[in-house]
């Protein structure tokens, strides 16, 4: 049966850690020669924008010996308003998977329903499930473990957020979740949660004694008309040198990026000692190779 990635939800604990172990090899072995997808075609609907996922999914399928199709949403029939059961059910004839970055979390799922062929979550409003694959894998690079930790989100309740919650539910590490009022993960997605997953109020409270602080813009893709105000909204929640000072000495300090320096993140703490982000973001290109092998080509 064909498998989907659509929410780190649907893992389990092996599954997770054999995506990360497999990202880990490829990286250490450099260059696939293999190319296990020779012949194979991976499609890319995207709605949003993107740099870093466009992009290491569209060189993943290179080194793997296989191609990339782009479409925006304007280039295709989608725009015209093809439903997503005909889209799927077409491109599922013509491509051995999907990757789809939009805004609804029930678009990527009718998607999945209707196709024939692996459809990978490249990013929605609710999840980003390739995300959190690639920083679990740059923890677990850097620290050899994902075991024994805080982990600390300092910023929007946002996709993201929402998808390290995922991956504490089942990997039981304690992430400790900073997000100013009206700003909190949903709670379905906190529903039932162990007490390793709290929301709290201060910054402080989450970095102090941390192993890893985590942050992302105050304003994902889709919410430009509420800049201003969450501008104004998220102030004291700036990830700088004096909140990474109560964090352990050796934390890392990671943003999924883009960032924007001055806001969530100080200049001097991105491009600080303790700043793992552009590993962070080199590593989707790895991790994406070991999803790719594993959902087309199968284990
Ligand atoms: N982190 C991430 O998904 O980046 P892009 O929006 O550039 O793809
Ligand atoms: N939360 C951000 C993540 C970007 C990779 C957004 O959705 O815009």
């Amino acid at each position: 049966m064909k498998k989907d990635l659509l929410t780190i939800k649907h893992l389990t604990g092996d599954d997770i850690l054999s995506f990360i172990d497999r990202g880990l090899e490829i990286k250490r072995s450099g260059r696939n020669t293999d190319r296990p997808l020779r012949g194979c075609t991976l499609g890319l609907i995207f709605e949003k924008a993107s740099t870093r996922t466009r992009v290491s999914f569209e060189t993943a399928m290179t080194r793997l010996g296989g191609h990339t199709l782009f479409l925006s949403r304007e280039a295709s029939q989608l725009s015209r308003d093809e439903p997503i059961k005909d889209t799927a059910r077409v491109l599922s004839r013509y491509v051995d998977a999907l990757a789809v970055r939009t805004f609804s979390q029930a678009m990527v799922e009718e998607m999945a329903q209707w196709s024939k062929i692996p459809v990978i979550n490249a990013l929605t409003d609710r999840y980003h499930p390739c995300q959190i694959l690639s920083d679990l894998m740059t923890v677990k690079e850097k620290r050899g473990s994902l075991e024994n930790m805080k982990v600390a989100w300092v910023g929007d309740g946002n996709n993201v957020a929402h998808s390290w919650i995922g991956a504490a539910r089942i990997l039981g590490f304690r992430l400790v979740l900073a997000c100013p009022e009206g700003y909190e993960p949903m709670p379905e997605e906190l529903e039932g949660a162990g007490d390793n997953i709290r929301v709290v109020r201060d910054p402080r409270e989450a970095a102090t004694d941390a192993h890893v602080i985590n942050t992302d813009v105050w304003t994902s893709m889709g919410q430009d008309a509420e800049r201003d105000r969450r501008l104004k909204d998220f102030q004291g929640f700036q990830v700088d040198e004096a909140l990474v000072s109560m964090a352990k000495p050796e934390a890392l300090i990671m943003h999924c990026l883009p960032a924007h320096r001055g806001e969530e993140i100080a200049e001097g703490v991105m491009e600080g000692p303790n700043s793992v982000i552009f590993d962070q973001a080199e590593n989707k290109m790895h991790l994406h190779q070991a999803l790719l092998e594993m959902l087309i080509a199968g284990p």
